[in-house]
């Protein structure tokens, strides 16, 4: 395909409207945040209690652990099962940079598996071919909104008595076999960055859990080791979820079912409209539960110049991930090389996401849709 750009109708579709999701619900929240003004209290209080009892009950576990990031939910996770140096952890290579930084923090190593390209989820096959007697345990990554497919997972993870930490950063509200997402394994992480299904105003994290072992440790890890005040049990840290955040994420939680079925409809939308274009593939359902569309990622070819088209018109899309973590310099100490993980590789190489905000009209829908069919036309 060429690659420059005529004078074009110029449209202003963003990835993310975060304006907009604030206009309607502007009042909910400004009171919910005056309260905690007036309460004077920003750390380890009501609302952080009742948002994770909350946040616990959405999910279906019986505990839910506020920490400050989703980066920190899933570091401490991993401390909290025991993970440390030389072990191993099995993640995708096709994930967010945190989900393999975590074990490194640990001083354990990060085992690449590849993917499934119909729905960018851990591979079972690829993940039982990286097993080894250093493996101790497994993060699969619920990517762009969807569940991996966590029955061949817990399986081997059962049958090779592994540890299994969910990576939910994306998915929250994702259903897996009427399951919530992060309620199956160990340890569920939740991110609540900005721009996430549930977004805070801020960093912040949860992790969700239905281990009172693993809930216990993790308040303690998260407040410097310490069950009591100036009194630690061992070497922690500092990871807390505030007041103001905790506030914040109440009432979103409140309007976060709704949203997620907004992003499937406009899923839907696109997927109605995309169909059919050469070339293109629309996100494929695994079939085992609701996909919450966190992104709605198409694969093209000539992505790079698909994306530069519809930039020129005021379109703004993203590309989640360009480079799949085996291949990152960061790890170049552990000797991965091009084609080691073909999935995850070419999936860097072709993925575009496009807007699908709660908040996105038919209109501007349409408007990508057909600024997209035009530029794979051409
Ligand atoms: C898959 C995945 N894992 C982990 C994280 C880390 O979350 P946070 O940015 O809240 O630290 C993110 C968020 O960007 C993510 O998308």
């Amino acid at each position: 395909m060429k690659t420059e750009t005529k004078p074009q109708i110029r449209h202003n579709v963003p990835l993310l409207d975060l304006k907009e999701q604030y206009a309607t619900i502007r009042d909910e929240v400004q009171s919910a945040l005056a309260a905690v003004f007036d309460s004077q209290q920003f750390i380890f209080g009501p609302q952080l209690q009742a948002l994770e009892q909350e946040i616990a009950a959405y999910c279906g576990t019986r505990f839910g652990i506020g920490v400050g990031s989703g980066t920190d939910a899933l570091l401490l996770s991993l401390r909290a099962l025991g993970v440390g140096p030389g072990d191993e952890v099995i993640v995708p290579a096709f994930t967010f940079f945190a989900t393999a930084e975590c074990v490194s923090l640990l001083g354990a190593t990060p085992v690449f598996a590849d993917i499934q390209l119909s729905t960018f989820t851990l591979d079972p096959e690829s993940v039982a071919a990286k097993l080894s007697p250093r493996t101790r345990a497994i993060i699969p990554v619920h990517l762009y909104g969807q569940a991996a497919d966590m029955n061949p997972l817990l399986e081997l993870a059962r049958k090779h008595k592994l540890h299994m930490v969910e990576d939910n950063a994306q998915a929250l509200g994702a259903t897996y076999h009427g399951q919530r997402t992060g309620a199956m394994a160990d340890a569920g992480c939740i991110s609540f960055y900005p721009t996430k299904n549930l977004g805070a105003w801020g960093d912040g994290g949860m992790v969700v859990t239905n281990s009172e072992a693993v809930a216990q440790r993790l308040r303690s890890l998260r407040d410097h080791g310490s069950a009591h005040k100036y009194l630690s049990q061992e070497v922690g840290w500092n990871s807390r979820l505030d007041e103001i955040q905790s506030a914040v994420l109440r009432v979103k939680l409140r309007h976060l079912d709704e949203w997620n079925r907004q992003r499937r409809s406009h899923a839907a939308a696109y997927d109605s409209q995309l169909r059919g274009v050469a070339g293109l593939v629309t996100p494929q359902l695994g079939g085992w539960g609701d996909h919450v569309f966190h992104q709605y990622t198409i694969r093209v070819p000539h992505r790079d110049a698909v994306q530069k088209v519809l930039s020129a018109r005021g379109i703004s899309t993203a590309i989640y991930y360009p480079v799949p973590l085996h291949l990152q310099p960061a790890y170049a100490s552990l000797h991965y090389q091009p084609g080691d993980l073909p999935q995850s590789e070419r999936a860097s190489a072709e993925v575009l996401s496009l807007p699908v905000f709660a908040e996105i009209t038919d209109a501007q829908i349409t408007s990508v849709s057909d600024a997209l069919r035009e530029s794979l036309a051409r």
